[in-house]
This record gives structure tokens, sequence and C-alpha cells, in this order.
């Protein structure tokens, strides 16, 4: 018997060892594996939730994700992921277009998940699948315009009237002319420079003497001196 008693002592030396050092240091996660927030890992969360969806995460980090208990909300660390329930309600605020065009109109962000090519990429949620144009979301008529040609209406703020100023006389400038160059920088491609710049209007050409303030222009096609054609008011 007094043989093991050494043994027992050990036993509890080293019990008492790592139940103390546990104790003075900070507790690790309880609920995810190491590295679960280290993304080149192969046990990163982003991955697991890239294959097989995020039903498994709901039970703790609450029903829309946004935060139970102790577990934080997704959207505390990435603001687009998951996605505002509104992503897809057309007239509210967080709707995915209304979101790209308070982003400057840019969709560098959702490529990473959707694919540069907007196929589908690691979210396998193709863009292509609703926006049929060629090039997907980067069609001309995505942003402006319609099926018929990508100028307004609409216009970049969903506006349809002619007596806005992002309207106005398109169409029937489209229908006689049939060309936005007579009076636009036309861009062969959505990234071209000088087409999305962050200037606050669409710019109009030099030699058409385009005046904001009064809707007309008063060079080439209407001289001064013909009776005023007003772009929103005709
Ligand atoms: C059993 C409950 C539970 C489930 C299921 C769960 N989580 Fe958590 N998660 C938590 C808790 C509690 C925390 C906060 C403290 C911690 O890390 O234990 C947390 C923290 C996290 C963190 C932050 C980790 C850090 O280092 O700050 C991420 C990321 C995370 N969870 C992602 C997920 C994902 C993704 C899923 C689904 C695939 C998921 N969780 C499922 C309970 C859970
Ligand atoms: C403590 C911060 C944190 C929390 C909380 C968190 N994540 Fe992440 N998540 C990250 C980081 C960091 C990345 C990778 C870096 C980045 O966003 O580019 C990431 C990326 C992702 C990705 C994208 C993977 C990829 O390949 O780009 C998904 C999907 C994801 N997280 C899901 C979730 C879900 C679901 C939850 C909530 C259950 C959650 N995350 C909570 C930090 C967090
Ligand atoms: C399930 C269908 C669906 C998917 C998938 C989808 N969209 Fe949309 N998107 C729409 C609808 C509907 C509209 C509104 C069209 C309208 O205003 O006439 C829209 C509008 C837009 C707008 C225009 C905003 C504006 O105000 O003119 C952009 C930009 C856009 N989507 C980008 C994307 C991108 C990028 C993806 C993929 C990452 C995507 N969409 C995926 C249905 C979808
Ligand atoms: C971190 C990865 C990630 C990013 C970034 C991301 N998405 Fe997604 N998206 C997903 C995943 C995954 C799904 C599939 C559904 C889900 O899990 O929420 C999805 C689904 C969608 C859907 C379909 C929603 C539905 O209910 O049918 C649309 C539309 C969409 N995303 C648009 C966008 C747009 C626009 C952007 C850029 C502004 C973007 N996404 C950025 C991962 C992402
Ligand atoms: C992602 C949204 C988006 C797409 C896609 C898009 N545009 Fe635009 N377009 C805009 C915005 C925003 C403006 C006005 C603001 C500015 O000039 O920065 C604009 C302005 C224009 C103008 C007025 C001149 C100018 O540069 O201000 C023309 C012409 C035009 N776009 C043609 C096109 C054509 C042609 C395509 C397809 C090859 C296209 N757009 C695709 C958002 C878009
Ligand atoms: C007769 C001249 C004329 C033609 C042709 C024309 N535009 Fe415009 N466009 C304008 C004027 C004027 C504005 C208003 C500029 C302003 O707001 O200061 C405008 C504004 C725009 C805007 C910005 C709308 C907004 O919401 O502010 C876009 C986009 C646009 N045009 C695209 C086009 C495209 C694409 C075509 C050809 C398919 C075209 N335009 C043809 C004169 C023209």
């Amino acid at each position: 018997m007094h043989k093991l008693l050494p043994v027992a002592l050990g036993l509890l030396i080293l019990f008492c060892f790592s139940g103390c050092s546990e104790k003075s240091n900070p507790l690790p996660s309880k609920s995810h594996p190491d590295e679960w927030n280290v993304a080149s890992s192969a046990s990163f969360h982003g991955k697991k939730v890239l294959a097989s969806g995020n039903a498994s995460c709901t039970g703790c980090h609450g029903y829309e994700l946004d935060g139970s208990g102790s577990a934080p909300a997704c959207q505390s660390c990435h603001s687009l992921y998951p996605h505002d329930t509104q992503w897809m309600v057309l007239a509210d605020q967080e709707f995915h277009g209304a979101y790209i065009a308070r982003d400057h109109w840019s969709m560098k962000s959702c490529k990473k998940c959707h694919g540069d090519d907007y196929a589908g990429g690691s979210s396998k949620v193709s863009c292509n699948t609703c926006h049929t144009g060629e090039g997907g979301p980067e069609s001309c008529a995505t942003c402006h315009g319609s099926l018929k040609n990508p100028a307004p209406p609409e216009d970049l703020s969903g506006n349809v009237a002619t007596s806005s100023m992002g309207v106005g006389a398109h169409q029937l400038h489209m229908d006689g002319y049939g060309s936005c160059n007579i009076c636009h920088v036309v861009p062969a491609s959505m990234s071209d420079a000088g087409h999305i710049d962050g200037v606050e209007h669409a710019e109009v050409l030099a030699k058409r003497s385009w005046n904001r303030t009064t809707g007309t222009c008063v060079t080439g096609c209407h001289t001064s001196t013909a009776k005023s054609y007003i772009w929103n008011s005709f």
C-alpha cells in the first residue's frame, strides 16, 4: 500500500497544477475550435459557412445572426455578411442595389464571395441569374435606363418622370438621334475612366453648353434665339 503513496501524491500534484494553470489563464473559447478566426486555417469559420451554410450558427448567435447571449453578431465583424434581411426588398434602403449605390456604385466587395465573373464564386449564388444582361450586373441597364436603351428612365435615383432632371428629354432624343454620344462621352464598359467618377451629376459634352440651372442647352441644336427648350419641362 505505502508503495503507491508517492504515485498518488504525484498524481494529486499534477492534477492540481493543471487545474491551477487553467484558472490563471484566460479561458479559451468553449464554443469553437482553435483557429476558428484564422482565415488561412482549415478550421476557419468562413470556410465552414460557405461550405455548409449558416443554419447551425443560429441556435447560439440568434435567429437573425444578430447576436445572442455571449455569442456576438456576425455583422459586428463584417458588415456585409450575413446579408441584411431587407437585402432583396426593392423599396428598402438596405436593398442590395441601394447599398451598392451608397458605396459609390462599387461592386468590388461582392466579387470576393460571388466571384469575379459574378457567377457564384464561393457563395455559389450567381448574380447573373437575375441580372441577365451582358456582363451580369455590369450591364449598362442595371443602373440606368431600360432594356430598350441605357438612357433614363430609370435615372440613377429610380425616377421615371420626365420632370426629373435625370430623366428629362432622354427618350425624345433617343428617338430622334438614337445615340448617347451627341451629348455624353460613352463608356465601352462600366469601369471605363471618367464614367463613374464621383462627379455628382452626369457629365454633358462641353459643346452642348448645358446649363443645369435653367435646364437648357444654348448652342448647337437649340440656339438662344429659338424657342427655349427646357430639358425637364416640355
Ligand atoms: C453552441 C453555441 C454556438 C454555436 C452553435 C455557434 N457559436 Fe459561434 N460563438 C458562440 C459563443 C458563446 C461565442 C463567444 C465566446 C466564445 O468564443 O466562446 C462565439 C463566438 C464566435 C466567433 C468569434 C470568435 C472570436 O475569436 O472572437 C465567431 C467567428 C463565431 N462564433 C462563428 C460561428 C459560426 C460561423 C457558427 C456556425 C457555423 C457558430 N459560431 C456557431 C457560440 C456558438
Ligand atoms: C470576431 C470577428 C468575427 C465574427 C464575430 C464573425 N466573423 Fe466571419 N469573418 C471574420 C473574419 C476576420 C473574416 C475574414 C476576413 C474578411 O472578412 O475578409 C470572416 C469571414 C467570414 C466569411 C467569408 C469567408 C470568405 O472566404 O471570405 C463568412 C461566410 C463568415 N465570416 C461567416 C460568419 C458568420 C455566419 C458569423 C456569425 C455566426 C461570423 N462570420 C462571425 C471575423 C468574424
Ligand atoms: C434574386 C435576384 C437577384 C440577384 C441574385 C441579384 N440581384 Fe441585383 N437586383 C435585383 C433586382 C430585382 C433589382 C432591381 C431592378 C430594378 O430596379 O429594376 C436589382 C438591382 C441591382 C442593382 C441596381 C441598383 C439601382 O439602383 O439601379 C445593382 C448594382 C445590383 N442589383 C447588383 C447585384 C450584384 C452585384 C449581385 C450579385 C452579387 C446581384 N445584384 C444579385 C435582383 C437580383
Ligand atoms: C462574405 C461573403 C459575401 C459577400 C462579401 C457578399 N455576399 Fe452575397 N451572399 C453570400 C452568401 C453565402 C449567399 C447565400 C445566402 C446566404 O448564406 O446568406 C449570398 C446571397 C446573396 C444574394 C441572394 C439573396 C437571396 O435571398 O436570394 C444576393 C442578391 C447577394 N448575395 C448580393 C450581394 C451583393 C450585391 C454583394 C456586394 C455588395 C454581396 N452579396 C456580397 C455571401 C456574400
Ligand atoms: C454600376 C452602375 C452602372 C453601370 C453598370 C453603368 N453605369 Fe453608366 N453611369 C453610372 C453612374 C453612377 C453615372 C453618373 C455619375 C458619374 O458620372 O459619376 C453614369 C453615367 C453614364 C453616362 C453619362 C455620362 C457620364 O459619364 O456621366 C453614360 C453615357 C453612361 N453612364 C453609359 C453607360 C454605359 C454605356 C454602360 C454599359 C457599358 C453603363 N453606363 C453602365 C452608373 C452605371
Ligand atoms: C440630348 C442630349 C442627351 C442624350 C442624347 C443623352 N443624354 Fe444622358 N443626360 C443628358 C442631360 C442634359 C442629363 C442631365 C445632366 C445633369 O443632371 O446635369 C443627362 C443625364 C444622364 C444620366 C444621369 C441620370 C441621373 O440620375 O442623374 C445618365 C446615367 C445618362 N444621362 C445616360 C445616358 C445614356 C446611357 C444615353 C444614351 C443611351 C444618354 N444619356 C443620352 C443629355 C443627354
